[in-house]
């Protein structure tokens, strides 16, 4: 193994925070940055080698924080410049590397520069957006309704894919490319070590602004996805800019890198693969989200494993259980009925897989001491605006960005405010960090046991990865790298299996429900075999 494949990004585990959720000092019932800061030794204390933060900056928070008004300030409901700069020292002191979010699809359309833009027909950032006379086609915004948005101020229409409060900015214009380029070299000057770059399908649109096709069926409540995003999705000019990204990234010293929301929901099936461009010009990471929508099982985990492992040899993979837009795994993978006892075993064959399959880790504030969705909200306490403006038919994001579950105090220690942004989850009291530390067999700890596994095992983050035995009721493979070989096996069903691989002999690194070459309902084992 070379130098360059121990890059951080590659074989480092990062945690996601998501800021309004984290942790409040101000008292006013929203997250903020000193609240990250001030649990940077939490964080450390997990074993993760980066974080990556949602966005803080200045926003009117109609998508809470992807609608963007000045990219170079933090929002104050989230603090300062100055904190900003604080949780970059204070991380790098703790040799945490540090993500930021990048939204550049689009802006706040109280951003400045759309608010000139809009302004008149010949205001020089007039074309900094995505403007026409009419509706000029039937693009749909994600989150409902036409993508395009009369303004009364020329009567003209902008293009959005998200929200109307989100106009899509005009990325084939040489100005506006200038000015995301300064922004990244600004967050490149203070330290920031990686991008995550939001909506990377969506940067560019056909020229022609052609009709999308229709599905075969819409559901008649729906008022998203019946048409097949195909000029407004996977536009090949996205690779260009990516690689034009990427070169900017190289051009400064240390390991920066870029990880892409790369969704697969375009035309085109194999559109993700192309993100990370040839010969790897373009993204460093692309998100792999196939694990977000239903629960582990064998034929599913092994479908996604072969998938990825089909990328060429010098793409690395990427692996995420849980984010802020979809439900949260766990809740996913837990059935009705099942025991606490069950939706720890469950959780831990979830970390196991996570944590030994080849490809980074990412893992979700709360994820780790197996924070549920909060299932109980009503229409009127929901805030996510995708759920509000498609009337509740597509179900509310805010489950999953509920905050973090600290200790059996008040607001689970998250805020003294009497009032929280979301509710606080229910079972706080017994489900939170205090309780966990210490427990020994606690989820938490398991955590940060398999994450300090991995990080003394090279073939565990390094190493080539092979899938072993066909079998309906677990998946087992080996990761092998420099003449050590580790055998992982997880039994994600319910009754005992006996594989055939040999699990007696070896250096047990970690097991659980591991007896006579039989493993129990929802164990596994991660055994060392030289
Ligand atoms: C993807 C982000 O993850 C999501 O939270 C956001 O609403 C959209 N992009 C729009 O920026």
């Amino acid at each position: 193994m070379n130098n360059k494949d121990f890059l951080w990004w590659k074989h480092g585990v990062v945690y996601q925070i998501y800021p309004r959720s984290f942790l409040d000092t101000t008292g006013n019932g929203v997250g903020d940055l000193p609240g990250i800061i001030k649990k940077l030794d939490y964080v450390k204390s997990l074993g993760v080698h980066a974080i990556w933060i949602n966005p803080f900056f200045q926003s009117p928070m109609a998508d809470f924080g992807y609608d963007i008004s000045d990219f170079q300030s933090v929002d104050p409901l989230f603090g300062s410049n100055t904190d900003m700069l604080t949780l970059i020292s204070e991380a790098h002191k703790r040799g945490l590397k540090v993500i930021f979010d990048m939204v550049f699809n689009h802006t706040s359309s109280e951003h400045p520069w759309f608010v000139e833009s809009r302004s008149s027909l010949d205001n020089p950032k007039r074309d900094w957006y995505i403007w026409n006379e009419k509706k000029p086609n039937n693009w749909q915004s994600l989150f409902g309704g036409s993508a395009w948005e009369k303004c009364d101020f020329t009567n003209q229409y902008y293009y959005h894919f998200f929200l109307s409060e989100q106009p899509d900015l005009n990325l084939r214009n040489p100005e506006v490319i200038a000015e995301i380029k300064k922004i990244i070299e600004y967050y490149l000057d203070i330290g920031v070590d990686g991008f995550r770059l939001d909506a990377v399908n969506t940067y560019f649109e056909d020229e022609n602004l052609m009709d999308n096709p229709d599905t075969d069926y819409c559901p008649a409540e729906y008022t998203i996805d019946c048409q097949i995003r195909k000029y407004n999705f996977d536009h090949h000019h996205n690779y260009n800019f990516l690689a034009e990204i990427k070169k900017l990234i190289d051009s400064y010293p240390g390991e920066r890198m870029l990880v892409g929301e790369v969704a697969k929901d375009g035309h085109d099936k194999d559109a993700w693969k192309k993100y990370y461009g040839d010969a790897q010009v373009g993204l460093d990471l692309v998100f792999n989200f196939d694990f977000l929508y239903n629960s582990p099982n064998v034929n599913q985990v092994t479908d996604i494993v072969k998938a990825w492992e089909s990328l060429e040899m010098h793409n690395w993979p990427t692996y995420v259980f849980s984010s802020h837009d979809q439900i949260r795994g766990i809740s996913r993978y837990v059935l009705e009925g099942d025991s606490i006892e069950t939706e720890v075993k469950k959780a831990k064959t979830m970390a196991i897989f996570l944590l030994t399959v080849r490809g980074t880790p990412f893992i979700y504030y709360g994820q780790e001491i197996t924070m549920n969705q909060y299932t109980d909200l009503t229409n009127d306490q929901i805030k996510d605006p995708w759920a509000i403006r498609t009337n509740f038919t597509v179900p509310t994001r805010d489950g999953c960005r509920t905050p973090m579950q600290w200790d059996g105090t008040k607001n689970a220690g998250f805020s003294t405010s009497e009032y929280t942004w979301l509710p606080i989850s229910k079972n706080y009291p017994q489900k939170n960090v205090e309780v966990q530390n210490g427990d020994p067999n606690s989820i938490l700890n398991f955590y940060r046991k398999v994450i300090q596994i991995r990080s003394e095992n090279p073939a565990l983050f390094g190493g080539k990865l092979e899938l072993l035995e066909d079998n309906p009721d677990f998946v087992s493979y080996t990761r092998e790298l420099d003449g050590q070989k580790v055998l992982i096996i997880i039994n994600f069903c319910e009754h005992s299996i006996k594989p055939e691989s040999e699990c007696q002999t070896g250096n047990v690194l970690i097991s659980e429900g591991l007896n006579n070459g039989e493993i129990e309902p929802f164990g596994f084992a991660v055994i060392e075999k030289n």
